[in-house]
């Protein structure tokens, strides 16, 4: 009996790491396709609003530990590079903040790019890419 309750807790830590990164991540997705659309569509707000619920989801990778807990087991040894890449998020989603507030659309458009890299950067590693 111990050993049951024992397994179904394990599972259920197990279970609870991966749904937290998985809804996590749907969050940056969404994030990153409302900031698409503010470009497309000319909404500046959804813009502002996208940018602020990637730097919200990107808070689980505060650390290099914090990090290393979200990677697949063969891949922690490459927590620092990716945190490299959610650092990079971070300080391109503030570029791209900054470049709104003074009104400077083409500049903060440019960076879309620049943001969809650094998901990608970190995507590689983890997924061996
Ligand atoms: C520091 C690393 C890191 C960064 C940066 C990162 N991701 Fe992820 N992402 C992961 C991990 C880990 C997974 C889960 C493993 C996998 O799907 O390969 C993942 C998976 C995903 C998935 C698939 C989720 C699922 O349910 O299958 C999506 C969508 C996603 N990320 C979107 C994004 C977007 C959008 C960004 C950038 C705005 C981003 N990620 C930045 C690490 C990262």
């Amino acid at each position: 009996m111990k050993k049951l309750v024992l397994s179904l807790s394990v599972l259920a830590v197990l279970g609870l790491q991966a749904t937290d990164i998985n809804t996590n991540m749907q969050t940056m997705r969404d994030g990153l396709l409302e900031i698409q659309d503010g470009f497309l569509y000319n909404n500046k707000d959804a813009v502002v609003a996208g940018i602020k619920k990637i730097e919200k989801a990107n808070e689980i990778f505060h650390s290099k530990e914090a990090v290393e807990k979200y990677l697949p087991k063969e891949k922690k040894k490459m927590a620092g590079v990716t945190l490299l890449s959610a650092k990079r998020l971070n300080s391109d989603l503030e570029a791209m903040n900054a470049y709104i507030s003074d009104n400077k659309m083409l500049e903060a458009a440019e960076i879309h790019s620049d943001v969809m890299k650094d998901c990608t950067r970190c995507h590689a590693i983890v997924r061996g890419w």
